[in-house]
């Protein structure tokens, strides 16, 4: 099949090589020249597993091309898939205007039927809004196509996108034209095993919901894991333990319990805001979410307020070395990160950093520029010589089975604050090594 996708960002690329690796003839379109031109010559945009290698075969095979020329995507594909950034802001108003671009570029530039699928993540009521953009520009200019809008939200994660489109847990298929919905199940066949378990297909505006609803939930299960966390340092519990008591229960499920220093990244935040603005504006407060919301934000600073606990309030002058940086391992994607709030807690205060992150550097350095006090460090071991404490704020593998004597003798008053649970307490204190992870009262 013939498909068109607008937007190579994390989920636009990984989709549409996917969809190439599967044997469709992928056109992948951005409005960002350099991001084309680079792909064009196989330069990654974005750390991404595996990635980079499908990438390069799809445009060996010749089933993966690129162009920054809008028209061209919007003749190519029989199906179009509209995959650009959707940001909201601080309130959660989402910002449609790339959805809203590609949609009235397709109007314009059209000469037969087609398949539209929203897949950005965008509020309810989006694919009506698409529907009518392109039909509005499609009357214009007095050309009478059969054009079919669908909603197919994503839910890949960052860091294992190439293996979550490959294998989803599901696809949703937002349509009710039996045209749309019949081509979408062909594309998607090679990603299912099993269509009656995997393939959902329903109405638009529950496909759009259905997506908001997901990262909500995700979000929930997050903070109220972080909150159960405090309570267990306060009672003397461990959360890890609790974690493993209540996921045996198949009605909650182990996944999505860890934990941490907060969730980051460029979506569970952004989808929360944006449900709960678009619920409040319709008069349906959803307090639940406020209080997600408002844990989450206390979480980020939760390194920082252990450490000032162990320095006694005297952070001034402390150095920090800092592992992990990215919001979550496998990528080098910086959007809300959790990181960010520890360093600029930790700058207010008077201390210095050195950091290190196996991809997120240049994000990161570009995100904050160059200061006095921050290192930015080639090795995890470089990060320690000379630092005072260590501070793991994003689990990457590398991290996880660390010389611990090692870091006993590089820092200079030996402490981990370990913000994803990954060590053992045990182990770390019989190096001589302070440990504080979150929610370990024991
Ligand atoms: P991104 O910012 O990485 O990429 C978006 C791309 O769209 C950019 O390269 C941008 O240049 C391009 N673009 C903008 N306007 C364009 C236009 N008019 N024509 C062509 N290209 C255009 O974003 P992303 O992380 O891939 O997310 C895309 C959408 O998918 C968002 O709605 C997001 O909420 C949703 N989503 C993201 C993830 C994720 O893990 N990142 C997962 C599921 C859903
Ligand atoms: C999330 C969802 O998991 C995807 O299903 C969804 O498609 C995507 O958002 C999206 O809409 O963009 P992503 O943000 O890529 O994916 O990564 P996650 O694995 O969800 O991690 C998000 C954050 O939550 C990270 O900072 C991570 O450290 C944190 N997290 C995750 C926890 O603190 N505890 C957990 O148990 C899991």
């Amino acid at each position: 099949m013939k498909v068109s996708i607008f937007g190579a960002g994390y989920v636009g690329l990984s989709f549409a090589a996917c969809l190439a690796e599967a044997g469709h003839e992928v056109l992948c379109a951005d409005a960002d020249l350099a991001r084309i031109e680079g792909l064009q010559r196989g330069l990654m945009p974005l750390h991404e597993p595996d990635l980079e290698a499908l990438v390069a075969a799809g445009l060996a095979a010749g089933t993966l091309q690129f162009t920054a020329d809008e028209r061209t995507a919007c003749l190519h594909g029989d199906v179009l898939f509209i995959v650009v950034n959707t940001p909201a802001d601080a309130e959660g108003r989402v910002d449609l205007r790339h959805v809203m671009a590609v949609a009235a570029g397709i109007g314009r530039h059209r000469d037969r039927e087609a398949v539209v699928v929203c897949k950005s993540t965008a509020p309810v009521g989006t694919a009506d809004q698409v529907e009518a953009v392109l039909s509005g520009e499609l009357s214009q200019r007095g050309a009478q196509l059969r054009i079919a809008v669908a909603a197919n939200p994503e839910f890949l994660r960052e860091g294992s996108a190439v293996r979550d489109c490959r294998r989803p847990d599901r696809v949703v298929i937002g349509s009710e034209n039996p045209w749309a919905v019949d081509l979408l199940t062909r594309l998607y066949e090679p990603f299912i095993e099993d269509p009656t378990r995997q393939l959902l297909v329903m109405d638009r505006r529950s496909a759009e919901l259905t997506k908001y609803a997901a990262n909500a939930m995700l979000a929930t299960r997050i903070s109220f894991m972080n909150e159960m966390a405090r309570l267990a340092e306060h009672a003397g519990a461990d959360i890890e333990m609790v974690r493993r008591g209540i996921g045996a229960d198949r009605r909650i499920g182990p996944d999505f319990l860890q934990a941490g220093a907060g969730y980051g990244g460029s979506c569970l935040a952004k989808d929360v805001r944006a449900l709960r603005y678009a619920a409040d504006r319709d008069g349906h407060a959803l307090r639940i979410l406020s209080a997600v919301e408002a844990t989450n934000h206390e979480q980020k600073s939760r390194l920082f307020d252990l450490m000032t606990h162990h320095f006694e309030g005297r952070i001034a002058g402390k150095t920090i070395a800092v592992w992990g940086l990215a919001f979550k391992p496998d990528t080098d994607d910086m959007r809300d990160a959790p990181s960010l709030v520890l360093l600029e807690r930790l700058w207010a205060a008077g201390a210095r950093v050195q950091v290190y992150d196996p991809a997120a550097m240049p994000n990161a350095r570009g995100l904050i520029g160059e200061r006095d006090d921050v290192r930015w460090c080639d090795t995890a071991q470089e990060a320690l010589q000379g630092a005072d404490v260590l501070a793991l704020v994003t689990e990457w593998a590398e991290f996880r089975r660390p010389d611990f004597a090692g870091i006993a003798k590089a820092l200079r008053t030996p402490a981990i604050f370990d913000g994803r649970n990954v060590y053992d307490a045990a182990e770390v204190e019989s190096a001589g090594i302070a440990y504080y992870g979150i929610g370990r009262g024991r």
